[in-house]
């Protein structure tokens, strides 16, 4: 399949495939289920909307009892940082004493796992972990501890596989980079 499958003209380069997706997907699961063997009280809390594609394929491969639940945040504006979090739906169970998996697409400077870790601690949780598919790690600016990582990717705005831009790209099934001045052409 190549890029041009899908009728989006901001695609710049293809950088991860849906198989090197897959493969890492499987091995993260597999890394989980054994780090989790004595859990009986497994949450994973994805942020949506960028997580659910990575969290829904990741889970199939968690061979543990677990449960589910979503933040849905608001961080981001086009491929610009709004600096700020804004939490605009809460999860709904109660997290204390659950081991919770905190999950998010992409990791840029920090400052949304920085932000939401910090108050998820203050609910009790028994354990957090942050678990991300893709990370940005040269624009980080907040020091964080990330416990599970697909792959680091060098300072590109990217889409696919549940990541966009202004919504759109989300249903790539591969993680492309975006051509942000073609992007802006024709926004
Ligand atoms: P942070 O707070 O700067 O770490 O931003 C993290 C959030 O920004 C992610 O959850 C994404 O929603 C969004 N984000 C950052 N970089 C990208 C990107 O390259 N493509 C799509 N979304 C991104
Ligand atoms: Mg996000």
């Amino acid at each position: 399949m190549t890029a041009l499958d899908f009728p989006y003209d901001f695609i710049g380069e293809l950088l991860i495939s849906q198989h090197q997706i897959q493969e890492r997907v499987d091995s993260l699961g597999e890394q989980i289920t054994k780090d989790y063997l004595h859990s009986e009280k497994l949450l994973l809390l994805g942020l949506l909307r960028g997580s659910v594609v990575f969290m829904t394929d990741l889970m199939r491969q968690i061979r543990r009892p677990l449960t589910l639940d979503f933040m849905s945040i608001s961080s981001y504006s086009g491929s610009e940082s709004t600096g700020f979090v804004r939490i605009d739906s809460d999860h709904k169970s109660n997290i204390s004493g659950w081991d919770v998996i905190l999950i998010d697409d992409i990791i840029d400077s920090g400052y949304t796992i920085h932000t939401i870790r910090k108050l998820l601690m203050d609910r009790n949780p028994k354990s957090l972990k942050v678990c991300t598919l893709l990370d940005k790690v040269e624009r980080r600016q907040v020091d964080l501890q990330i416990d599970y990582c697909g792959f680091q990717i060098p300072d590109h705005f990217v889409v696919g596989y549940g990541l966009d831009i202004d919504e759109k790209g989300r249903n790539l099934p591969y993680i492309a980079s975006v051509d942000l001045e073609k992007y802006r052409q024709n926004k």
